[in-house]
């Protein structure tokens, strides 16, 4: 069965990088037709159109159509899975609480109309920063949609961590396990070893490096973002692409036996979470539902840098609701 697929900001950098990738049939499988439906703002959707040529030009056999849209309500009609990476970029020097506001106006009229008319099966993931935050309101927005359906990302800097382990450690990604993001996708976000485990072995163990965890790992996987900007004068865009792939992928066809990844889900409370903020957990993947990987010990390191990250989202949470946004 075709599986619809809303992109929002489909013609900002990460669209661009994205939408190919979807219709070639890496987002949810080769054997998956899908068509696409773009939303943009009136004054982007020219581009957008300019990008859906690009996508019929490349002659997808999956790719089964494809609608440009300014209407929020059309673009999610009956849509299964969206994609929610419309928003404002940060530019150099911005932090993401500056962008709540310019933001959070984006995400309820987008959550009324995942509400009023998406799919039963819909899945939501906003890559838009503050993207937990933003889910967070798109949510507030859709009490007819069961809240595990709103999900934002946190792979970006899951695979960041995977990859700065795999060079500190010189081992294969592919032999990196079990590592977890906490909290917000923020500079404040706690990138955690200590369950990880590499080839086999526990990661923390094998680093024997508490300073380099501290120093160096943690604060080089939290600040990749801004260090993307500063290097590249925009923000991460194929990459980012890359990690909405991984993280959709991953909900609908499972995680790998033996592991877990990092998504950012609406708490129920666990790891002393406040329930209802959308913060990032070790999850497991199965039949195309997630869950939150429980009883896992957490140490004081460990406990101080969740609590920080939290603590940040409670925060934003708090603003959004004073600006009438939740
Ligand atoms: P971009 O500026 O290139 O594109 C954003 C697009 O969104 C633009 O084309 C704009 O017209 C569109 N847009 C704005 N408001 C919209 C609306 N209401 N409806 C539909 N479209 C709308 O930005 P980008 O580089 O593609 O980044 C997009 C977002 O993703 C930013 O917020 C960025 O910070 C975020 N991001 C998140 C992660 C993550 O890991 N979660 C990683 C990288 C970037
Ligand atoms: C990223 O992590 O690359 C993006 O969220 C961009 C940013 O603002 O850090």
């Amino acid at each position: 069965m075709t599986v619809n697929v809303t992109v929002t900001g489909a013609a900002g950098q990460i669209g661009y990088a994205l939408l190919f990738r979807i219709a070639s049939g890496q987002l949810l499988g080769p054997d998956v037709p899908v068509r696409l439906r773009l939303l943009e703002i009136p004054a982007a959707v020219k581009a957008a159109e300019g990008t859906a040529m690009e996508l019929d030009d490349s002659a997808f056999p999956l790719l089964e159509g494809i609608d440009v849209t300014d209407d929020a309500k059309r673009a999610f009609d009956g849509t299964n899975v969206a994609l929610l990476v419309g928003a404002r970029p940060r530019t150099k020097g911005m932090e993401r609480g500056d962008l709540l506001e310019a933001n959070g106006g984006i995400f309820k009229p987008q959550g009324e109309a995942i509400n009023a008319g998406a799919a039963s099966d819909i899945r939501v993931l906003v890559v838009g920063n503050p993207a937990n935050t933003n889910a967070l309101i798109a949510r507030s927005h859709a009490p007819d949609v069961p809240s595990d359906r709103f999900t934002a990302m946190t792979r970006l800097d899951h695979n960041r961590a995977m990859a700065q382990l795999s060079k500190r450690l010189d081992v294969p990604v592919s032999q990196i396990k079990k590592l977890t993001i906490w909290g917000n996708h923020s500079a404040t976000q706690y990138p955690d070893v200590f369950h990880a485990e590499v080839g086999g072995q526990n990661a923390a163990q094998a680093l024997n490096d508490a300073e380099w965890l501290r120093d160096t790992f943690i604060p080089t996987v939290a600040k990749r973002g801004a260090a993307i900007i500063e290097a590249r004068g925009a923000s991460s865009a194929a990459s980012a692409a890359s990690a909405a792939i991984d993280h959709v992928n991953t909900w609908v066809n499972g995680t790998p036996e033996g592991d877990w990844t990092s998504m950012a889900v609406v708490s129920d409370g666990s790891y002393g979470v406040p329930e209802g903020l959308v913060s990032s957990f070790p999850v497991v993947c199965k039949d195309g539902a997630w869950e939150i990987v429980q009883d896992l010990e957490i140490n004081q390191f460990s406990r101080d840098r969740i609590d920080a990250s939290v603590g940040e989202l409670a925060e934003e949470r708090d603003a959004v609701r004073n600006l009438g946004l939740i």
